[in-house]
């Protein structure tokens, strides 16, 4: 489908500079988006600044009716945009509908804070003085996503910002238009008022620029590379906005001794290719302490081997294409890199596979496994967004830390054992945001935060309650019913 641009409430089609949109799995066009820049920006953020103050007037738990409204629209039309997700970035059809779950569970979960909002009531150091919090929106929100989950992404995005009495331009990723287009459209269907979900579609260049260095977009929410990220802070800041990041991972999965190796593989292949390796929490290096390592990388390389690529809609497929033929080459990149330096060994993939003609010209690379990675390498350490994982032998549990904190990221981290003792230490000591015990590294709940430390981000979480904070100031109100002056700090 065509991508749609929505500014005040009036939808309009591409015209004139268009960005394409392409089926990943076989390479050709299925629809165009506009490619918009600052002009359209400034128009939407200020039909989105007229529409906020009416916005904040409704009340939190009518603006939360809205928002269950959004789910069940979403709920009903799940099937159509799960195979809009799969058309248009190619992950598999129970992921595809998962992504839209994963909207639809954020739009409950924010419908159901619009009756909480929840602030603080604390004693006073006075008689006669009550003390409490309040929860104010900031204006309109700038929000940036990337493709990869191209609705549950906009949705984590949007629904707390919109549910605290903040409006919103959207600005989604130009491979996955159809997909933002779609999602806005239930939030219209919904009855989200005329200029309060706005949506610009453009090149990060134009149009995300334009709305980074918008004055009158107090909130910034980006997810996408380090590089970008790091642009983006620096055009905010003397703006003094709110800016969150979220800017990838390198994440680790910890394999002892003890642990039950069958589960192990089924949770290093999930996490390793699942998206195709697409995910922020991708597992993309497991370490694995000597005593079950060799038996790990056989097994975890015919597991690989033998997962069912190919077109994500299709039942089975288990491992669909990557984005775009610029993310194949750069994976190709990475397996040329990984074969060069120091003593890597490639047991298996590391080239596109043979796929029927129908998928010829589809962007596939097969799952694909390094091992006897040393924790240095480049392979180790830095992000590659593919079907692509490293394995590293270690000798304990403490140089399985050591490694697993050992990248310039930390997003999220995982550890597989039956020791508690040694699962609580790993919980402690892992550097990241998430941490999974008995799991692999990704499969974050929308109610709980959503971000990483180090190089994965600026300090701030989405989703979950941390989510809320983004999107809202804080107003501490003091009222004196003493009926005379009372001086805090002064009158003891
Ligand atoms: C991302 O890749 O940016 O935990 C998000 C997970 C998903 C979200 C990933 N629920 O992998």
């Amino acid at each position: 489908m065509d991508a749609k641009n929505l500014i005040g409430g009036v939808w309009s089609g591409p015209k004139g500079k268009v960005q394409r949109i392409l089926d990943p799995a076989t390479g050709k066009t299925i629809g165009k988006a506009p490619s918009s820049g600052a002009k359209e920006i400034h128009a939407a953020v200020a039909a989105a600044k007229e529409a906020q103050r009416g916005w904040a007037a409704v009340p939190a738990p009518r603006r939360g009716e809205i928002l269950f409204q959004v789910a069940r629209v979403m709920e009903a039309r799940k099937q159509e945009l799960g195979r809009l997700v799969t058309a248009e970035m190619g992950k598999v059809k129970a992921e595809a509908l998962g992504d839209v779950q994963e909207a639809i569970d954020m739009a409950y979960y924010m419908a159901g804070e619009g009756r909480r909002l929840f602030g603080a009531t604390t004693p006073s150091e006075l008689p006669h003085k009550l003390c409490f919090t309040l929860r104010e929106p900031v204006g309109v929100c700038g929000l940036i996503t990337p493709w990869n989950f191209p609705i549950a992404i906009p949705s984590w995005k949007s629904l707390p910002a919109l549910i605290c009495g903040n409006s919103v331009v959207l600005k989604p990723s130009g491979e996955t238009g159809g997909c933002a287009t779609a999602y806005v459209e239930c939030l219209v269907e919904a009855g989200l008022p005329a200029g309060v979900i706005n949506l610009v579609h453009g090149t990060g260049e134009e149009a995300g620029a334009a709305l980074v260095a918008h004055e009158d977009v107090p909130v910034i929410s980006f997810t996408g590379s380090n590089a970008t990220g790091r642009l983006v802070s620096a055009v905010a800041a003397p703006l003094l906005k709110h800016v969150h990041l979220e800017l990838g991972g390198k994440n680790g999965i910890v394999v002892l001794d003890d642990a039950d190796i069958d589960f192990a593989v089924r949770a290093i292949l999930w996490s390793a290719y699942g998206t195709s390796g697409q995910r922020c929490t991708a597992g993309s290096r497991v370490i694995a302490t000597r005593g079950i390592y060799a038996q790990l990388v056989e097994r975890v390389a015919a597991g690989a081997k033998a997962l069912k690529v190919g077109h994500g809609w299709k039942e089975g497929v288990e491992l669909g294409p990557l984005v775009r033929p610029e993310a194949v080459a750069k994976v190709e990149r990475y397996v040329k890199i990984g074969v060069e330096e120091d003593k890597a060994r490639l047991v298996t993939g590391g080239k596109r596979p043979k796929l029927p003609a129908a998928l010829k010209q589809g962007f596939f690379f097969e799952p694909t496994v390094f091992a006897d990675v040393t924790p240095s390498m480049r392979i180790a350490q830095e992000e590659i967004f593919g079907p692509v994982t490293a394995l590293m032998p270690v000798k304990d549990l403490d140089e399985a830390i050591e490694v697993h904190n050992g990248t310039p990221f930390g997003l999220s981290g995982a550890i597989i054992t039956r020791d508690l003792a040694s699962a609580m230490k790993a919980v402690r000591a892992f550097k990241t945001g998430i941490v999974y015990v008995h799991n692999g590294t990704i499969g974050a709940e929308v109610h709980l935060p959503f971000g990483g430390v180090k190089a994965t981000g600026n300090g701030h979480r989405e989703a979950g309650i941390a989510g809320i904070d983004l999107f809202s100031e804080w107003k501490t109100v003091y009222i004196d019913y003493s009926g005379g002056l009372q001086r805090a700090q002064i009158d003891r």
